[in-house]
């Protein structure tokens, strides 16, 4: 018999299935869901899922299309994962830390000893430039990118580069390699990248992460890694059980939909591992942890929310294309693209019409960053583009 069975078996047994969903609305979901997996198809639990979470989402105010979340909540299985965890928290070392190391260690095809759990991938970030970065020294990166590294860096008074991407919106891969020198400690890359959600050229990118692994640290930010579906593509964590000197980092909080839950994944060699957990100021929770480990097994409500993102993601990439703007070529949850107005005015009119979208990211001050709700949301979204664009 299953684990989640047997947790299964024990909300019913506790009558937890039954009463508690009066005592603890919130919950609510996560039971129905468990109920409904013993009688309905898994496939029919996500299709209602995406209904409830639409309405839901509508009814709780502007809807987010600003922090690229995943619009869907956590998968039902993460939901049940966490109902069966209340009896581990007496325990200042949950039995959950080894188990998600070993299950993502496994997915990943790495070794358990290859990968430190962390609380959200954020946490990898400034732990890496303060692992490498303690004794002063520079940082390169390509500019603009996801913001955690440089300013943890910079907090430090370590010395930043932040390199402009090329005209095609890529890492200037020439430009950053010219920037490193001996002072150089970490150089960070993040692919695909965020804000414009671009995936960077295979090949070059990994020479370039070789290359450089041999000066000093490179930190790799897979965020994203999840939602890309490039034949070409190929993640940097082979590149770990190769024996280079990087950090790959990734996340539980974007396909898995575990963001306030925070879990996050160093994948890195063990020495480097055991640098930066000595920085670390605190354990990952017992709930994030569980709901992780039943998320990383439930391939079909990762397929899920994959398709569902594509759905989105072409219905606004067509408008856009339409509306004639410049759109980076996403291979995110999220698209940039030329709004051709200052994008503070974008923000507020979407939001007059029920949406947040995403914040300038300097020097693009007139290109705006839309993370992909559900299919539903994103219709309503493209049909106020034109107004928006004109
Ligand atoms: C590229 C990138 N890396 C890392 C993160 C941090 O995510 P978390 O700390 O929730 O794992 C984000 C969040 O948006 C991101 O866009």
């Amino acid at each position: 018999m299953s684990e989640s069975v047997s947790r299964r078996q024990w909300l019913i047994k506790t009558g937890v299935g039954v009463g508690a969903s009066v005592a603890l609305p919130g919950l609510l979901p996560a039971l129905e869901a468990s109920r409904a997996m013993g009688g309905v198809s898994y496939s029919a639990v996500l299709e209602q899922l995406e209904r409830d979470i639409t309405t839901q989402r509508r009814a709780a105010g502007p809807i987010r299309l600003c922090f690229n979340e995943n619009p869907f909540g956590m998968s039902p299985k993460a939901k049940e994962a966490i109902m069966g965890a209340w009896n581990e928290h007496p325990h200042y070392d949950p039995p959950a830390m080894k188990e998600l190391t070993s299950t993502y260690a496994q997915y990943l095809g790495v070794a358990p000893a290859n990968v430190l759990i962390t609380q959200g991938s954020s946490e990898v970030l400034s732990l890496a430039a303060l692992a490498a970065g303690m004794q002063g020294g520079e940082v390169v990166l390509p500019w603009p990118t996801y913001e955690q590294l440089p300013e943890y860096a910079i907090s430090m008074g370590l010395t930043v580069h932040k390199v402009p991407l090329d005209a095609d919106l890529h890492h200037d891969l020439s430009a950053m390699e010219a920037k490193i020198n001996g002072k150089t400690k970490v150089v960070f890359v993040c692919n695909p990248n965020n804000p414009t959600g671009m995936l960077d050229n295979q090949q070059r990118m990994r020479d370039f992460v070789i290359s450089t692994s041999k000066k000093c640290l490179v930190v790799v930010d897979e965020a994203y890694h999840d939602f890309v579906d490039d034949p070409s593509y190929r993640s940097m964590t082979d590149l770990v059980t190769a024996g280079h000197n990087i950090i790959v980092s990734r996340t539980a909080s974007k396909i898995h939909s575990l963001a306030g839950l925070r879990i996050g994944f160093a994948i890195a060699q063990p020495d480097v591992l055991k640098k930066m957990a000595e920085f670390s100021t605190g354990n990952p929770n017992t709930f994030g942890m569980r709901a992780a480990i039943a998320s990383v097994q439930d391939t079909e409500y990762q397929a899920f929310v994959k398709a569902k993102n594509l759905e989105g993601r072409a219905l606004l990439t067509a408008a856009l294309t339409k509306a004639g703007r410049r759109v980076a070529a996403s291979h995110t949850n999220f698209v940039f693209f030329h709004a051709g107005r200052p994008v503070e005015q974008l923000q507020k009119h979407f939001l007059d019409k029920g949406f947040r979208v995403g914040r300038a990211f300097q020097p693009f001050n007139d290109w705006c960053r839309v993370s992909i709700g559900t299919p539903d949301e994103m219709k309503q979204f493209v049909a106020l583009l034109p107004q928006a664009l004109a």
